[in-house]
């Protein structure tokens, strides 16, 4: 059995105002009726998944707990983390955690913030990648990239090793523009989903290589985690020391045996409002409607009502988002769309 760690802890900035600090992006809906976090725990559950450990952060637990009681899932576990430390921390904890009670279990680290609408073809990704996640490789998951990201990780592909995975020759984490460019160009290179497969052994013993301090942090602050009405809270102040970091860059990067395994399903990391729009449905004129919105001779814009109270409408609109919320409305250009984390931190500044 796989047991899924539902990586839940992160913030959204550029989602603003649907993503709030207290209410993040993946637990809204945003795509369908459910949220992006249910639909990810709904996507590794069934044949072949253990119930799953959610890792979080302390004002999240109960929007957790309570989502995946909606989506009929009982969670193994729910570890809180006093504040965010990034994912290496996070999947540290999860993999000590899981160790406590079987070092080699499998574990199938999963970001609650995709779209991932093949949810079968994922799993049988996920299955392919177990032959070799169970002696002791690190699995990645690749997608085929159709543009130079930078904002993503890059996989270089190497030799077949399994039926369907391939050792992985480099990984490189959020490469500049001209670097990007380069892998687009080389049909050798695909992009990292974000998803990771495991034994729990033996991503402690990558850590144990490459990132040993955050290793022993997290240790600690597990050591010192206390359980709290069915949450697990990890030690504030250990937890507070540990070197906040991504696993891409903390592990990935330098760690050995890594294979990956292509995934053909769509994918998309719902970073930014342009990508929300790319996998909404939109009329024949590019426009996508949500809520109470209406396009007059618009073309390529995203618009949403968030409130049963507000008419959103847009006239002669061309390549804008807009987003109208009880109390916050966003208007921007929606190419450039990953900027809207510069509107989170301006108020942040004014207070
Ligand atoms: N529990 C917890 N704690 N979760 C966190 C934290 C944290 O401190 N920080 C981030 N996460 C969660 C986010 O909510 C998200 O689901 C996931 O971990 C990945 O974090 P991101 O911050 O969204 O990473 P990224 O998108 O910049 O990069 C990663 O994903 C890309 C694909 O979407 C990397 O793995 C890239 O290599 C990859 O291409
Ligand atoms: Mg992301």
């Amino acid at each position: 059995l796989i047991t899924p760690v539902l990586l839940c802890g992160g913030s959204g900035t550029r989602l603003w105002p649907l993503s709030r600090k207290s209410y993040p992006k993946q637990f809204a809906q945003f795509l369908g009726e459910e949220s992006l976090f249910q639909e990810a725990a709904k996507r590794v559950s069934g044949d072949g998944f253990a119930a799953p450990v959610a890792v979080t952060g302390d004002g999240f637990r109960f929007i957790v707990a309570e989502q995946l009681d909606h989506c009929g899932i009982r969670a193994a576990g729910i570890l809180i983390e006093p504040e965010g430390r990034n994912t290496a921390p996070a999947a540290a904890a999860a993999a000590l955690h899981l160790a406590q009670t079987n070092p080699q279990a499998l574990m199938l680290l999963v970001p609650a913030d995709h779209a991932i609408p093949d949810a079968q073809g994922f799993r049988d990704a996920v299955k392919t990648g177990a032959r070799a996640a169970v002696q002791g490789q690190i699995v990645t998951f690749g997608i085929q990239p159709t543009r130079a990201e930078t904002g993503y990780g890059w996989l270089e592909a190497g030799e077949e090793t399994h039926p369907g995975v391939n050792a992985l020759a480099r990984f490189i984490e959020k490469p500049d523009q001209a670097k990007a460019e380069t892998l687009f160009a080389d049909d050798r290179y695909l992009w990292n989903a974000g998803v990771f497969l495991t034994r729990a052994d033996t991503l402690i013993a990558a850590f144990e290589d490459h990132a040993p301090d955050i290793l022993e942090g997290t240790r600690a602050a597990m050591e010192a985690a206390t359980p709290d009405l069915g949450f697990l809270r990890i030690d504030a102040t250990l937890w507070g020391q540990v070197r906040a970091e991504s696993l891409d860059y903390a592990v990935m990067e330098q760690a050995r045996d890594v294979s990956v395994v292509r995934f053909c399903g769509g994918w998309s990391d719902l970073g930014s409002w342009e990508a929300v729009w790319q996998e909404s449905p939109q009329d024949e004129s590019g426009n996508a409607l949500a809520g109470l919105a209406t396009a007059i001779d618009c073309e390529n814009t995203l618009l949403r009502s968030e409130s049963d109270e507000i008419e959103l409408v847009g006239i002669g609109l061309k390549n804008v988002v807009a987003v109208a919320m009880r109390d916050a409305v966003l208007v921007a250009d929606l190419t450039d769309s990953q900027s809207v984390r510069r509107a989170v931190d301006t108020l942040k500044a004014r207070g």
